[in-house]
C-alpha cells in the first residue's frame, strides 16, 4: 500500500514536471506589421495582428506611440485575441507606432513596433478619388 502510493506522488510529479502542462513564458507567434490604410476611402475597421505563445495563456495590452492604450475608456480599440481592431480609422487619432505586449506570471514580452499610415490609393500615376484635404498628400506621392 505504501509502495502504491509513492507510485501515485511520483506518478503526479511527473505529469507537472513535463510535458503540457508545463509554464512557459510568453512567446511571439505573430508579432503585428506596418499598416498602409487608404486616406480616401475609409474602412470600417483595421486589425494589427499579434499572438503569444506561453502557459498560462498571455493576457495582452497595446502602446500607441509609446503609450499605454486603455481599452476600458475606449470605445475606438479594441481587442480581440491578441489583435488590435481599430474602429473607424482615421489618419489623425490613429496613425502612429504600435507595439503589442504579451504577459503571463513567468514574464513579459514586447513586439516589433508596427507604423500605421494613411495614404492615399494610386492607380498607376494617378491617385484615385483622394479628398480635397488630401490633396498636399495626392501632390506629393503622385
Ligand atoms: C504618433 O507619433 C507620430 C510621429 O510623431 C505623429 O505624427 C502621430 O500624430 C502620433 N499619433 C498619435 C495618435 O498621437
Amino acid at each position: 500500500m505504501r509502495l502504491l502510493w509513492k507510485l501515485v506522488i511520483l506518478l503526479l510529479l511527473i505529469n507537472t514536471c513535463a510535458g503540457a502542462g508545463a509554464p512557459s513564458r510568453p512567446d511571439f507567434a505573430q508579432e503585428p506589421s506596418d499598416v498602409t490604410a487608404p486616406a480616401d476611402s475609409p474602412r470600417s475597421e483595421l486589425r494589427l495582428r499579434c499572438a503569444a505563445n506561453g502557459r498560462p495563456a498571455p493576457r495582452y495590452r497595446w502602446k500607441q506611440n509609446d503609450t499605454d492604450i486603455d481599452f476600458t475608456a475606449s470605445r475606438h480599440y479594441r481587442l480581440d485575441g491578441g489583435d488590435l481592431v481599430i474602429s473607424g480609422p482615421r489618419a489623425e487619432r490613429d496613425a502612429g507606432t504600435y507595439q503589442c505586449l504579451a504577459t503571463n506570471p513567468l514574464g513579459t514580452i514586447l513586439s516589433q513596433t508596427a507604423k500605421l499610415r494613411f495614404a492615399c490609393e494610386s492607380v498607376g500615376n494617378i491617385c484615385d478619388s483622394c479628398g480635397a484635404e488630401n490633396m498636399q498628400l495626392l501632390l506629393y506621392s503622385c
